[in-house]
């Protein structure tokens, strides 16, 4: 199974769709007065915004979306860079590409993360965003991040898709930054299949997204508001359908941390004691979402053998989460041939070159790191390797000993 929220789909989530299914009514507007609107997404949005601590959220169609009503909203378009993790899906790059804003990529450190020092390095005067993006569940350096963007006048935007749930230092992530998004696919913490939302503090943020979302509308849009609209927005809206089905995954939110917590706990103590392997760095062991536990070992060629044995790769070799294997960003595949951002005549910065190798620090680790799934198992993300959801004690254990068994050979 592909993410904790999918292991779990069952009578909660049929009672909440078939209530939606029912009622007949499935658009997320609606008149209070109609018996039949039960207004699931409404709600849904007002769940995350309370859960995140903060006053306002809009739900869209997926976390890729969301991070493109972030970027727009925010009001980030041409001549503009924003810097972001080499490691990371591919959605944190094409959305800034398709607010037509251009990508720097910058290193990540043990946390796998964002790394603050590569960050200040690529600060130019084009620089308008800062995006953290908290990948396999973990925060980013949201303390240094949010000091760098605080003082060069930047705005952070964390892409929290990989870690809805996920504290930082008693702060819902998403919080912190300026907005943040979460995505509901099915490898994520909890899921409808699709799905994302957008979180912020700022009135006037949420609107510009809500209009965004919404062909230009006002939030909650009540008819036809002809003369009101700021700007051209699209069309992101998320069904009472999703919600219904996200609102049931959302009760079962806080057990499943629980239970990853605990079964990461179990595999963790289990290979703490092996010599010369790492453990990824946690930047809040209580906050985290644990959903994966990532180790490095010695060398590439160590980290190679072991994973081969395993029958899994390393987070090199994993696929698409790795800027190396991204072509259509390295070789800059516009979907247009005028290659807009790139060729903008309002971006100031020169040529845009990425090539391979570009992120030394960064391939250095992802050639030495293995992830293994404690609830998510994604091919996308290397995590072949580990434990499901639901595994008992003794399976963890055996697992655990499988790789103990292997990594020892080596190390
Ligand atoms: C880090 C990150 N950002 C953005 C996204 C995009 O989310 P979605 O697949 O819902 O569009 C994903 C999804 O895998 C992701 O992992």
């Amino acid at each position: 199974m592909p993410g904790p929220g999918m292991e779990l789909i069952g009578e909660d989530e049929k009672k909440e769709l078939l209530e939606v299914i029912e009622a007949g009514y499935l658009f997320r507007y609606g008149s209070p007065e109609n018996p039949a609107f039960k207004a699931k997404v409404f709600k849904l949005e007002q769940e995350v915004a309370k859960r995140s601590g903060l006053r306002y959220a809009v739900a869209v169609n997926s976390g890729t979306t969301a991070l493109l009503v972030a970027l727009s909203g925010l009001g980030i378009g041409p001549g503009d860079e924003v810097i972001v993790p080499g490691y990371t899906f591919i959605a944190s790059m094409s959305s800034i590409v398709y607010a037509r804003a251009i990508p720097i990529l910058a290193e990540v450190d043990k946390t796998l993360n964002l790394d603050p020092k590569d960050v200040r390095r690529k600060i130019t005067p084009r620089t308008k965003a800062i995006m953290a993006v908290h990948m396999l569940g973990n925060p980013a350096h949201l303390d240094e991040l949010k000091a760098i963007a605080d003082e060069k006048g930047l705005l952070l935007i964390e892409d929290c898709a990989q870690a809805f749930g996920a504290r930082y230092k008693g702060r819902s992530i998403g919080s912190i930054g300026r907005a943040g998004t979460f995505s509901f696919n099915i490898f994520k913490t909890i899921t409808a299949g699709d799905g994302g939302m957008v979180v912020t503090d700022d009135e006037e943020a949420y609107k510009r997204f809500f209009a965004f979302h919404d062909q230009g509308h006002s939030p909650l849009r009540m008819g036809v508001e002809v003369g009101k609209r700021p700007f051209i927005g699209l069309d992101f809206r998320m069904t009472e359908l999703t919600a219904a089905v996200l609102l049931a995954q959302l009760r079962r939110l806080d057990g499943l941390l629980t239970r990853l917590h605990t079964n990461k706990r179990r595999f963790k103590a289990a290979l703490a004691d092996l010599p010369g392997l790492e453990f990824r760095e946690i930047t809040d062991p209580e906050g985290e979402c644990a959903t994966l536990l990532t180790v490095f070992l010695p060398t590439e060629e160590v980290a190679r053998k072991v994973a081969k044995e395993l029958g899994t790769k390393v987070v090199a070799d994993s696929g698409w989460h790795v800027y190396n294997n991204m072509e259509q960003i390295l070789e800059k595949r516009t979907v247009t041939p005028e290659g807009c951002p790139y060729t903008c005549p309002y971006y100031k910065g020169g040529e845009v070159k990425y090539w391979k190798g570009m992120l030394p620090q960064t391939d250095d680790l992802l050639g030495r790191a293995i992830n293994i799934s404690i609830g998510v198992t994604d091919p996308g993300l290397g995590s072949g390797f580990g434990a499901s959801f639901h595994d008992s004690e003794e399976a963890l254990d055996a697992r655990a000993g499988q790789f103990r068994r292997v990594a020892l050979q080596y190390l």
